[in-house]
């Protein structure tokens, strides 16, 4: 099983971006911790990073065939991003939407997640861990959806 982790603008700034909301930890160990969890777990786990709104459409629908899951915080991208929700439901790809805040307790304007719509499910709000619990979601998702196909 592989699974994909795409992280959106200014993620790439994690440690030392707004620590008071984002934490110390940078995206490099955030990706070692998810990697580590996928070791454990039997699954392998690739990670991109872009500030770009087309790369992420672009690797949303490079996924197919590709992946099985994709671990997506669009950051920004969650609360504009019609061309993002479109791709994601555009291909088969299962895709759990993650935020390392919770954006339901920060300013309105990002109460609203154009994505997560086209999205399993999401998480929010639980830093680091955010991806880790996304990737346990995740797996357990797909291995339940293969178990029911046999
Ligand atoms: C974020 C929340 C977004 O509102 C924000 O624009 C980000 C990060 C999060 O992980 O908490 O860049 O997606």
């Amino acid at each position: 099983m592989r699974i994909l982790v795409l992280n959106g603008p200014n993620l790439n700034l994690l440690g030392q971006r707004e620590p008071d909301i984002y934490g110390s930890t940078t995206l490099d160990e955030i990706v070692k911790k998810i990697t580590d969890r996928g070791k454990d777990l039997g699954v392998e786990v690739e990670a991109i990073q872009s500030n770009d709104e087309g790369a992420l459409v672009t690797s949303v629908q490079k996924s197919i065939g590709r992946y099985d899951g994709i671990i997506l915080n669009p950051a920004a991208y969650t609360h504009t991003s019609v061309a993002l929700c479109d791709a994601i439901k555009a291909v088969p790809t299962p895709c759990v939407e993650v935020h390392l805040s919770n954006i339901y307790a920060r300013e309105e304007y990002r109460h609203a997640s154009l994505t997560a719509g086209a999205c399993i499910g999401q998480i929010s709000g639980f830093g680091d861990r955010s991806y880790v619990l996304a990737l346990d979601a995740i797996v357990e998702y797909l291995r339940n959806r293969k178990s029911k196909e046999n």
